[in-house]
């Protein structure tokens, strides 16, 4: 693929197509990493107004860092999967004590909090610090999986490096955040698991599986 031409018209379509959700109405890192967290097993609409309710109840690091386990757990309750709100609180309470109430910007210091695992880390890193991090999770491994004509088998755990090093070799320095989110976006709106959009697509040019006619074949994964 060539990676300009590429991140160019990926970026451009998400720049004019990308929805309004609230926590692409600024960068704060801890706003990030909450929806981050929130978004990993849980649908955006779902998650909106769960979103804004904790956020509203525990504005900065602090007041989540500060607060008491169980108003946590009510304001996540509905959310499922109890055990991010649990690691996220413990982590935020980490990040008090030990950085200042500041969210760390290295990939060492992030991977070494609870629940921050390589999706979340690329997330934070890119969307608020704008570092050139991938952030490959189901949706993006699906997208440059027909993008690129990669065939290994997505349900393994060692296929997500093999996309963190075709995206590093592509992300650009200038907007690793709309790269990454338009790549997430695309995903949710265009090159969707079943009948994909490819004639709505920004990237269709740029798009090994459309060439070959494959896409619907793409991306493999094994059942668990
Ligand atoms: N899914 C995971 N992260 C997301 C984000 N930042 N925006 C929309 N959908 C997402």
């Amino acid at each position: 693929v060539n990676a300009e031409k590429f991140s160019a018209d990926l970026i451009d379509w998400f720049e004019k197509n990308k929805r309004e959700l609230p926590w692409r109405e600024n960068k704060d890192p801890y706003k990030i990493w909450v929806s981050e967290i929130m978004l990993q097993q849980t649908k955006v609409d779902t998650v909106i107004p769960y979103f804004h309710h904790f956020i509203e109840k525990f504005p900065t690091i602090k007041d989540l860092a500060a607060a008491d386990e169980q108003e946590v757990l009510k304001a996540w309750e509905g959310l499922g999967y109890y055990s991010r709100a649990r690691n996220l609180q413990s982590a935020v309470k980490e990040v008090a004590l030990e950085y200042n109430s500041k969210v760390p910007d290295h990939v060492d210091a992030l991977s070494s909090l609870k629940g921050v695992g390589p999706y979340t880390r690329g997330a934070i890193l890119s969307i608020a610090y704008d570092k050139p991090e991938p952030a490959v999770d189901g949706n993006v491994m699906r997208v440059m999986s027909r993008v690129l004509n990669i065939a290994e088998d997505i349900a393994k755990q060692r296929t997500r490096k093999v996309f963190e090093d075709n995206i590093r070799a592509i992300i650009p320095a200038d907007n690793p955040s709309s790269f990454n989110q338009g790549l997430m976006e695309l995903g949710a709106l265009i090159c969707t698991p079943k009948a994909p959009a490819c004639m709505l697509c920004p990237v269709q040019k740029h798009c090994q599986a459309f060439a070959l006619g494959i896409q619907d074949e793409l991306p493999v994964k094994t059942k668990a």
